[in-house]
């Protein structure tokens, strides 16, 4: 398999200090230690953004390479029809996309409830803090 991108949205490079009551103590660098750990034999590429535009432009490079892609859109999960239309692209391409959230949004705020990305992707996995990544992983591995 080629290699799996690990895509992160908004406000996910401040992980570990950004309300940890909500996404915990770990940061991006420890998510990319987990899993490298857990999958020694994968290659990774990790990217976060703060830029819709960025992240756009990194998924049309997985449509490019036939990578797939686990994404935590972060807050534009629940507004970007760009980022939908750009996941799109991907996976009607044969490609897969996982969704992945830390927290669990259906849990919070009614605005975190809708995802614009969700009917888009081939799956999603969210509430397991840095073990949803670690389950898109192995789904993706599994498949
Ligand atoms: C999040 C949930 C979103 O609602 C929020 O805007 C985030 C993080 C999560 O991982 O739980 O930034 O995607």
């Amino acid at each position: 398999m080629s290699k799996i991108l690990i895509l992160n949205g908004p406000n996910l490079n401040l992980l570990g200090r950004r309300e940890p009551e909500i996404y915990g103590s770990a940061n991006l660098g420890d998510l990319e230690n987990l899993l490298k750990e857990e999958f020694p034999t994968v290659e990774f590429e990790f990217f976060q953004t703060n830029s819709e535009q960025a992240l756009i432009e990194k998924l049309h490079q997985a449509f490019e390479d036939g990578s797939d892609v686990v994404l935590n859109p972060a807050a534009f999960t629940h507004y970007s029809y760009a980022l939908r239309d750009a996941c799109a692209v991907l996976t009607s391409s044969g490609s897969k996309l996982i969704e992945v959230h830390i927290s669990n949004p259906h849990s919070r705020e009614e605005f975190r409830h809708n995802s614009v990305i969700s009917g888009v992707a081939t799956g999603v996995i969210a509430g397991f803090g840095l073990r949803s990544y670690v389950l898109a992983v192995s789904q993706l591995l599994a498949n």
